[in-house]
């Protein structure tokens, strides 16, 4: 499955198993550029963990539980995006993104985000889409910021990365917003 932006070059592709090498690469190379936001990054370490990671999410999508997706610049991997987890009852669903370090500082993931969000809203009938934050990640905070997410609160140390507890900040946007 593939979802365009509106950046011509910019698309964001269904992860297959076929993608697990060259995803595995640009993780590995940006472990220091992750690891202080994201829980996972400590436990990918081959391209082995990746494939599991990718057909565990296939499945979790058959259930319309998660996405897990690559950012694809001209065809090639530059991060990844996806549904972490969707509340079909409460038609709600949480972003999760990260971007190779050295394409930040572009816009280009608010591109995807807001691609990402607005497939939600039309294709995906959700009503909700929620990005949590930790509140020291200013970068990902601009994101939903930029895109007119409504911050609704502070989730007081709900989130342990790298070994810290982390303060996490609640984004959300309607469809009717
Ligand atoms: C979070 C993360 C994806 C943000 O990356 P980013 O490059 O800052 O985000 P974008 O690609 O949207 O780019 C925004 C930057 O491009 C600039 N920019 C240039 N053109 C732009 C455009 N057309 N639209 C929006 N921003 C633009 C913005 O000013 C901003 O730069 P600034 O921070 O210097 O002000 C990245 O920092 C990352 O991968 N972090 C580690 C993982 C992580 O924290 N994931 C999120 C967990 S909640």
């Amino acid at each position: 499955m593939t979802i365009a932006t509106q950046h011509p070059d910019l698309k964001i592709t269904q992860l297959t198993e076929h993608d697990a090498p060259e995803h595995y690469a640009v993780i590995d190379r940006n472990r220091d550029h992750l690891a202080p936001w994201l829980p996972w990054v400590p436990l990918v370490n081959s391209t082995k963990d990746i494939a599991r990671f990718i057909a565990v999410s296939q499945a979790a999508w058959q259930g319309r539980r998660e996405l897990a997706c690559a950012l694809r610049l001209n065809g090639g991997i530059i991060g990844g995006i996806g549904i972490v987890d969707s509340d079909q009852e409460n038609q709600c669903v949480s972003l999760g993104y990260w971007l190779d370090h050295e394409m930040c500082g572009r816009g280009i993931m608010t591109f995807a985000v807001r691609a990402l969000t607005q497939w939600c809203f039309n294709d995906f009938a959700r009503h909700r889409v929620q990005i949590r934050a930790a509140r020291e990640n200013i970068a990902s905070r601009a994101i939903p910021e930029r895109l007119g997410f409504m911050e609704e609160g502070l989730l007081r140390q709900a989130a342990i990365v790298a070994g810290i507890r982390q303060d996490m900040v609640m984004y959300a946007r309607l469809r009717t917003d």
